[in-house]
């Protein structure tokens, strides 16, 4: 039997965030903005990705282990921190943990059309969150409300790359370049980022932008709306920790690969030392 952690009052117990990788690090470092006397779990399931080209059976099948993971070591909440992880899983997770707060993550459609001046918006995202259900009913509704055209764009390797720590190189601009002309050539000003390790080659797909004809394309990225989800749930249901609790937040990590990794890449994109375990699950 699973015993679980006790914590002072509830509001003291961690928030778990997860992804397939370091992805979900771009929505961690909002969270920790926007909420920094919360105490945090991150959970990098890097032995099992990319989840972007797998069947949605096996990432309901990792979201549910991850879950179940954190869910065992009392997170009052958790934040799917992946859209992959969301179009395949949430409901799936939501549905063995109807007392939890889950916040996820979906490619930011709406904010895209919202900040497009011509209707046209390119879609950047894994292979299975564009042919996610969920995400296909979200393009239909918001289509049809606001008259953009959204222009779907799978980038298979990308996530593999930027798992490698290649953030800024000759491969991840040619791989860019294959994904972004397109777009930029039938005419698309916006560009939504959805995938959460896409924030990390922000620079790259600027470049790519520019290297295409592009002018003043906006990338939209939903790190910081997912913070303020979070926050809302939190205060409405009474959780949120205090500023002024007593001990100072904590950070843990955990991957299912090389926690070296795991902490080079805190150290590399968040500018932070974290104490990384690996695990099986
Ligand atoms: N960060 C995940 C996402 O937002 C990456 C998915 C993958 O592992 O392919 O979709």
């Amino acid at each position: 039997m699973t015993s679980h952690p006790t914590f002072p009052t509830p509001a003291d117990a961690p928030i778990g965030v997860f992804d397939s990788g370091v992805g979900g690090l771009s929505v961690l470092r909002h969270i920790r903005a926007l909420l920094p006397q919360e105490h945090l779990i991150y959970f990098a399931d890097s032995g099992y990705a990319p989840y972007g080209g797998r069947t949605e059976a096996y990432v309901v099948e990792r979201a549910l282990a991850i879950a179940a993971y954190l869910t065992g070591k009392g997170v009052k909440a958790l934040v799917v921190a992946c859209n992959t992880a969301t179009v395949a899983a949430i409901k799936a997770v939501r549905a063995h943990y109807p007392e939890l707060p889950v916040v996820g993550v979906e490619p930011g459609l709406k904010p895209g059309a919202a900040a497009s001046r011509n209707g046209k918006v390119g879609v950047l995202a894994t292979v299975r969150t564009l042919q996610g259900e969920k995400l296909l009913q979200l393009r239909d509704q918001i289509a049809a409300a606001t008259g953009a055209q959204f222009l779907l764009q799978p980038c298979p390797g990308l996530v593999d790359l930027i798992e490698q720590g290649e953030l800024d190189s000759a491969a991840i601009d040619a791989l860019l370049a294959g994904f972004v002309a397109p777009l930029v050539e039938q005419g698309a000003d916006t560009l939504v980022l959805g995938c959460t390790h896409y924030p990390f080659v922000q620079d790259a797909i600027a470049r790519a932008v520019i290297a295409a004809g592009g002018r003043d394309v906006k990338l939209i990225d939903t790190g910081d709306a997912v913070a303020r989800q979070l926050a809302r749930l939190l205060e409405g249901a009474g959780l949120q920790r205090p500023g002024s609790a007593g001990h100072p937040p904590t950070l843990h990590g955990y991957t299912t690969a090389s926690a070296d990794a795991l902490a080079s890449a805190f150290r590399t994109l968040l500018q932070l030392d974290v104490a990384v375990e690996t695990l099986k699950i």
